[in-house]
């Protein structure tokens, strides 16, 4: 700042006044770094926080759902009457930026990707107003974790698909992983918050008496949150590696087809088309619909919120018109 506004004021001094207010500022500089040590030595040096104790990562077996947890640090007693924080920061390994929450409780839950691994540090800060001075921080704690990945990359599923059709039934299907020995078969296992622990799918999909996908029950208050899913499995030959999946239902959803699509030719020109609403929990409000029209091998695509649509003709009446009509969830 007063290095800033010194340098400001060059443009208007002669270059005699220059010289000195260029001295006088670095005697101000070396003054402020005086004080500023001076008041490290004061408050700072002396006192020292301990980093948190016991940190851990706990698995509580939500497939990805993960506690981070410690404990106060040790001699805290001269700052009794203080609140201490605790800057955490984590992340799965690999990923760019870390998270970061500064917070005055002893444990954090939040999700990650199993498929990696998870890293953490914690350390405490006292704040200024515990230290009389600046907030202090104490070193870093760190913590790793990483589940255990039994088996080769190559025995995990391939191609994992999920859909949440109509906002009603959810199923998932897999592909079994490359060149796995043919007594291979794979589970699946969900969790989402709301749910005591987690479950094993109950309706399978077979193939060949092969698990292939999961059929999903009705899911209670499963919406607008992280849904997580271990495909694992298991064969007398080899360990088989486990894929995690995390996404959130309202993201996959599929409508079904509209019901009912029925064509009225008003004129030669004028034909009205029109269709109902699937049956089911989406609102009206949140669709739209996508018209494709043929006419003379030239395709139209076109979209309305409506539920029907009118057409003006071009081509002559002996051509052969074509109506596609498929419904997107907005
Ligand atoms: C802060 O200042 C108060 C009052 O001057 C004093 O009683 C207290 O011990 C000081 N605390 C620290 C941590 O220096
Ligand atoms: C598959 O995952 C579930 C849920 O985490 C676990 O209970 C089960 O033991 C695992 N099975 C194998 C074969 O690893
Ligand atoms: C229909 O269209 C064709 C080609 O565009 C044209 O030759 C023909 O005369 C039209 N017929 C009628 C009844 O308009």
């Amino acid at each position: 700042m007063l290095e800033k506004r010194k340098s400001g004021n060059f443009k208007i001094l002669n270059l005699g006044e220059m010289a000195f207010t260029r001295l006088d500022s670095r005697c101000l500089y070396t003054l402020l770094i005086c004080m500023a040590f001076g008041s490290t030595l004061s408050s700072n040096a002396e006192i020292n926080v301990n980093a948190p104790q016991d940190f851990e990562i706990v698995d509580p077996g939500y497939l990805g759902y993960l506690y981070l947890q410690w404990q106060r640090p040790l001699s805290l007693d001269n700052f009794k009457e203080c609140t201490v924080e605790y800057e955490l920061k984590y992340r799965n390994i690999d990923s760019e930026n870390w998270k970061t929450v500064i917070t005055k409780n002893l444990c954090y839950k939040d999700g990650f990707d199993l498929n990696k691994g998870v890293e953490a540090k914690i350390r405490t800060l006292l704040p200024g107003q515990c230290t009389n001075g600046s907030e202090v921080q104490s070193s870093w704690a760190e913590v790793t974790y990483w589940t255990s990945l039994q088996g080769n990359l190559g025995t995990k599923i391939q191609d994992m698909d999920c859909i949440y059709y109509n906002w009603q039934d959810l199923l998932c299907s897999w592909k079994s992983g490359m060149g796995v020995h043919f007594d291979t078969n794979y589970n699946l296992f969900y969790w989402y918050e709301g749910l005591h622990h987690a479950l094993q799918c109950a309706d399978y999909i077979k193939v060949n008496g092969k698990n292939i996908g999961c059929r999903f029950p009705y899911l209670e208050s499963s919406d607008y949150k992280d849904f997580y899913i271990c495909v694992n499995g298991s064969s007398e030959s080899e360990p088989i590696r486990p894929s995690y999946f995390i996404f959130q239902l309202q993201n996959i959803v599929k409508p079904l087809p509209p019901d009912y699509l029925s064509l009225i030719v008003k004129s030669s020109e004028d034909i009205s088309l029109k269709w109902n609403m699937p049956r089911g929990p989406i609102p009206a409000k949140c669709f739209i619909y996508e018209i494709k029209f043929t006419e003379d091998d030239t395709t139209w695509v076109t979209t309305t919120v409506e539920n029907e649509i009118y057409i003006a003709r071009t081509s002559n009446e002996s051509k052969r018109l074509c109506f596609l009509v498929r419904q997107k969830y907005l």
